[in-house]
């Protein structure tokens, strides 16, 4: 199988040579200014790494970090926001999208903007945010826009340092080193914070919501990086901040020793609707149990005809939603029902499309054109108009007036969804209609009368 590739124990004197070697390699090209360009063949095939790290292959595939480049809801929604641009700022915005969704592709030359062919996409960058662009990550250049500093192998036959969690690692195939920085929310945060690429507007802040929460504790004990609860998950186990985060015994490779730990690497959020169109069922079923485990509801009455309605954000190590907060879909639905089960009153139920209707309660960004005017396309985003996100703890309480008074034997609903993007920008889209895309629920609660 795998021959190991270089001479380990090595007289001082040579061992001195391939550090500086090393280090030069490190030194990334154009550190300074642009990003670090490699040769495609430096970058080995997920599968290749998968022949001993076989646990960590299935983890990892059909994640959405896998699927970054094949999203078709991504590449849809990419699509249709470029379309038609004339403002320079616009346009790099809008081209900008592959440097996080096709990594390997803009370090290797193709594809390095969307409107390139990107059926013309080599297989490997094809396949995303994979094994050998994360483990060959050497520093962080800035905490946004992806700024990852990478320090590639030479391919198969010298595939070079991995870096890790453990610092006692003796693998035959590469060579492995501690790196402090894979086990810090940084080396998520780079492309989990997203600025517009012209006009610096902040369009994901997942790392900053974070990084001001309580799970940034000075106290080791208290502090909880992203892979604390993202690459704890497993099934059964959705590791929030809400659940317990038990630790995953196992081995790292086939015949590694025992370690009290292994990282998962299903990189589970929230989306259960993409893994499913690529099968990847497990996925779904986990994306669900984490959004299950992100917020508590309650519910009470304030006068004959009132329903207060409290959120509480107890799971989430970032703001709920997060992400493409301006997208993702995070809404009160109110229902109350007579003795027969008939509906008296409702909001929040998706009319004929689909769609939402306006008046619904939801958690949500909305970017502005900078005249203050509302833009559903992120790459004409120069200003936030509104966030009612619900911060890491906190709560958010909405009034509903029923128009009804509740009498005996009615039913008062109340639940809170989530749908990763809106039905009414799915529609807007050209060709095959995509959706409806599924609707979760995070949490519900009743009150009989
Ligand atoms: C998004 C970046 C990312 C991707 C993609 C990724 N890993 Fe990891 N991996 C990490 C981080 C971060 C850790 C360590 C987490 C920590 O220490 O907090 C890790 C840990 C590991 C470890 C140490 C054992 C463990 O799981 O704790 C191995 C081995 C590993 N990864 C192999 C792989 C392989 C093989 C793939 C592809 C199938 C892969 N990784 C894909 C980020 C990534
Ligand atoms: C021939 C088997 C084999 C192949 C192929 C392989 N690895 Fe490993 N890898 C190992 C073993 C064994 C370990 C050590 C596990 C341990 O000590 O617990 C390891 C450890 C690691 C670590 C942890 C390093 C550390 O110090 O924390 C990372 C990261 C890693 N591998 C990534 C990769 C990536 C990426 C690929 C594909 C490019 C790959 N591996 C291919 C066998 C392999
Ligand atoms: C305390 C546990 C916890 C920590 C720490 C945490 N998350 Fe999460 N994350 C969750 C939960 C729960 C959800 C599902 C609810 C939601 O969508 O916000 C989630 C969802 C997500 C999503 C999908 C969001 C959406 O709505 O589409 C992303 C992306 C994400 N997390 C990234 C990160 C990153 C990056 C970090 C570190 C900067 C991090 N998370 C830290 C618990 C955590
Ligand atoms: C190279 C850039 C990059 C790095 C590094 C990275 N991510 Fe991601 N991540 C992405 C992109 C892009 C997506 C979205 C792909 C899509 O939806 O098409 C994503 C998706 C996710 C999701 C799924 C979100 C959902 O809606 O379900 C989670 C969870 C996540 N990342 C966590 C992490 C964690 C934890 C780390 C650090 C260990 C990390 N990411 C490192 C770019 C990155
Ligand atoms: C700096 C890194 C970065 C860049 C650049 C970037 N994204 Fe993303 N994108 C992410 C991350 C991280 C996520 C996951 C967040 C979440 O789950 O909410 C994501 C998720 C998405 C999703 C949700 C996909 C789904 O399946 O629900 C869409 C749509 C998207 N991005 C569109 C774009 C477009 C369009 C561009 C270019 C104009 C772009 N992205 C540029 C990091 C990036």
């Amino acid at each position: 199988m795998y021959k190991k590739q270089r001479i380990r124990v090595a007289p001082i004197c040579c061992g001195l040579a391939c550090l500086c070697v090393l280090l030069v390699l490190a030194v990334p090209v154009g550190a300074s200014s642009k990003e670090n360009t490699f040769k495609l063949d430096q970058f080995i095939d997920p599968e290749t790494c998968g022949a001993c790290h076989d646990e960590i292959l299935a983890q990892w595939e059909g994640s959405m970090h896998h699927l970054s480049h094949k999203d078709p809801v991504y590449i849809r929604v990419a699509n249709f926001f470029r379309q038609g641009l004339t403002d320079a700022g616009q346009i790099e915005e809008a081209e900008s999208c592959v440097k996080c969704h096709t990594p390997v592709g803009v370090v290797t030359g193709f594809p390095t903007k969307l409107s390139d062919d990107l059926s013309q996409t080599p297989d490997i960058p094809a396949q995303g945010i994979q094994c050998d662009y994360c483990h060959v990550a050497v520093d962080v250049s800035r905490m946004y826009n992806n700024g990852l500093v990478l320090s590639p192998g030479q391919g198969e036959d010298d595939p070079g340092i991995k870096y890790g969690p453990f610092d006692d690692a003796e693998p035959d195939f590469h060579d492995a080193a501690f790196s402090k920085l894979h086990t810090d929310s940084q080396i998520c945060g780079t492309c989990h914070d997203v600025k517009h690429a012209a006009f610096g507007t902040d369009l994901e802040t997942t790392y900053t919501e974070w990084k001001n929460s309580p799970y940034n504790s000075p106290d080791p004990e208290k502090h909880v990086p992203c892979q604390g609860c993202h690459m704890y998950q497993r099934p059964g186990v959705p590791a929030t901040g809400s659940t317990p985060r038990p630790e995953n015994p196992g081995s790292a490779a086939a015949d590694a020793k025992l370690r009290p730990h292994i990282f998962t690497h299903n990189f589970v959020g929230a989306n259960s609707g993409v893994p499913e169109m690529f099968t990847a069922k497990d996925k779904s079923v986990m994306a669900v149990e984490r959004l299950k485990h992100a917020a508590d509801i309650f519910l009470v009455m304030t006068d004959d005809h009132t329903a207060r309605v409290v959120v509480t954000n107890t799971g989430a190590g970032h703001s709920l939603p997060t992400g493409v907060g301006d997208l993702r879909q995070v809404w009160i639905e109110v229902t109350l029902t007579d003795s027969d089960g008939k509906a008296i009153f409702q909001t929040g139920v998706p009319g004929k499309n689909n769609e939402l209707p306006e008046n619904t309660v939801m958690f949500k960004t909305i970017f502005g054109d900078g005249l203050g005017n509302p833009v559903i396309n992120m790459a004409k985003a120069k200003e936030i108009l509104s966030d009612t996100r619900i911060p890491v703890g906190k709560s958010a309480a909405h009034l509903f007036n029923l128009k009804a008074s509740p009498q005996k034997g009615y039913t008062l609903t109340a639940r809170l969804l989530y749908r990763s993007m809106p039905q009414k920008i799915l529609n807007q889209l050209s060709g095959p209609v995509l959706g409806p895309l599924p609707v979760v629920e995070m949490a519900a609660v009743q009150k009989m009368f």
